[in-house]
């Protein structure tokens, strides 16, 4: 059985007092995966996710070798891009990796400072400063490599007033289903192979400056079959957080290395995104067809007010209709979270999205991680890959 995970200091403070930030984020400017059709899986995330219609560059649009399609939702910015030619390394990408996310596009005041500083760390480069301009001003973008074959951008847009970048045209379309109340990416989480969670803690330490500020061990983090490792970066004013994870030694096989057996490497695993009304939110995506992963039994949610009660926290929504949804809770001596995953969004069990609505708590639900876990395996076992 899995010990109980104790609540853990997070050590904000000694981020905030920090030397300065050779690296200012403010915040995540877009996601981009790459996918096999971009027009069909624009079409499931404005569907089932709520997304709106934004920007498009294309044939239409004079791109001749990709079609990309920008949605968006509130803060959330996917950009969904599929190779239009057989020798495109966009293509060359979805076949190795299948659907999945190439870049985590960071807002930056200075596109060229960022480059000059990570590179000047250790970052490999994926692209140098590049100015895009169009009748709207311009954008200053630039790259480097991070784990397997995802790409940071940093993105500076201060003189720029368009759509979403240079080359893309407003997207207007007759089809705009609701919102379901996603607000912002909370946190993105990558998986690393085996032993190489502390390579990426440090290179993220050294190249972006950022401070590992919460740690989860094999002993923390297993179920009677399965294990892994995580530590969560983040940035120096918290608003970009990236966890990352390890596979760890366990009787039967690491959901991580299950990842990374079906992406061929490293991966973004899960995008975090925030709401204020998860109730709704859920209800909602659930209506659209979106799959979650099997809902704890009662037992968890018997223990729930318990758990709410070590910390004197009262939770605001109804525990039934919390079960009745599948959300899960978590407390620590902040407050409480909400949160729920999906089942994996393409064929292969790679990527999948994590709801999450914050009561105060700025954890990331390690109360819920066996429970969570033994439904992963309940998953894993289907598949035939436990
Ligand atoms: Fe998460």
């Amino acid at each position: 059985m899995a010990k109980e995970v104790k609540s853990v200091n997070y050590g904000l403070e000694k981020i905030f007092e920090g030397a300065q930030d050779f690296l200012p984020l403010l915040g995540t400017d877009y996601v981009e995966f790459y996918v096999g059709n971009a027009k069909q899986a624009a079409h499931f995330y404005k569907t089932a996710f709520g997304f709106q219609s934004h920007a498009y560059a294309g044939l239409e649009t004079g791109v001749k070798d990709r079609a990309s399609y920008v949605l968006k939702q509130d803060k959330i910015r996917l950009v969904l891009t599929t190779a239009l030619t057989s020798e495109s390394p966009i293509g060359e990408h979805v076949k190795k990796h299948g659907d999945g996310v190439k870049v985590v596009a960071l807002w930056v005041e200075d596109a060229k400072s960022a480059w000059k500083e990570t590179t000047k760390r250790g970052a490999k480069s994926y692209m140098e400063p590049t100015v895009e301009k169009d009748e709207h001003g311009e954008v200053v973008r630039s790259g480097i490599y991070t784990y397997g074959e995802t790409i940071h951008m940093f993105v500076e847009r201060k003189n720029y007033t368009g759509e979403f970048l240079p080359g893309y045209q407003k997207w207007e379309s007759d089809y705009n289903p609701t919102s379901t109340g996603l607000k912002y990416i909370d946190h993105m989480v990558g998986n690393v192979g085996w032993g190489e969670m502390n390579t990426w803690v440090k290179w993220y330490e050294d190249v972006m400056g950022f401070e590992n500020f919460l740690s989860f061990d094999d002993k923390q983090i297993h179920t009677e079959y399965s294990a892994l490792m995580s530590k969560v970066m983040s940035n120096g004013n918290g608003r970009v957080k990236f966890p990352i994870n390890e596979p760890a030694e366990g009787k039967k096989r690491s959901q991580i290395e299950e990842y990374l057996d079906f992406y061929e490497g490293p991966g973004v695993q899960h995008i975090a995104v925030a709401t204020d009304n998860i109730l709704q939110t859920v209800a909602e995506l659930r209506n659209r067809g979106i799959e979650f992963l099997s809902t704890p039994p009662q037992t968890y949610y018997d223990a729930i007010p318990e758990r709410l009660g070590r910390f004197d926290h009262n939770m605001k929504e109804d525990i039934e209709a919390i079960k009745k949804l599948g959300i899960m809770v978590d407390a620590d001596e902040e407050g409480y979270l909400l949160q729920i995953f999906t089942k994996p969004v393409e064929d292969r069990p790679t990527l999948f999205f994590e709801i999450i609505q914050r009561m105060g708590a700025r954890g990331f639900g390690a109360g819920n991680f066996k429970a969570l876990f033994e439904s992963i395996e309940r998953e894993q076992e289907k598949r035939g890959t436990l």
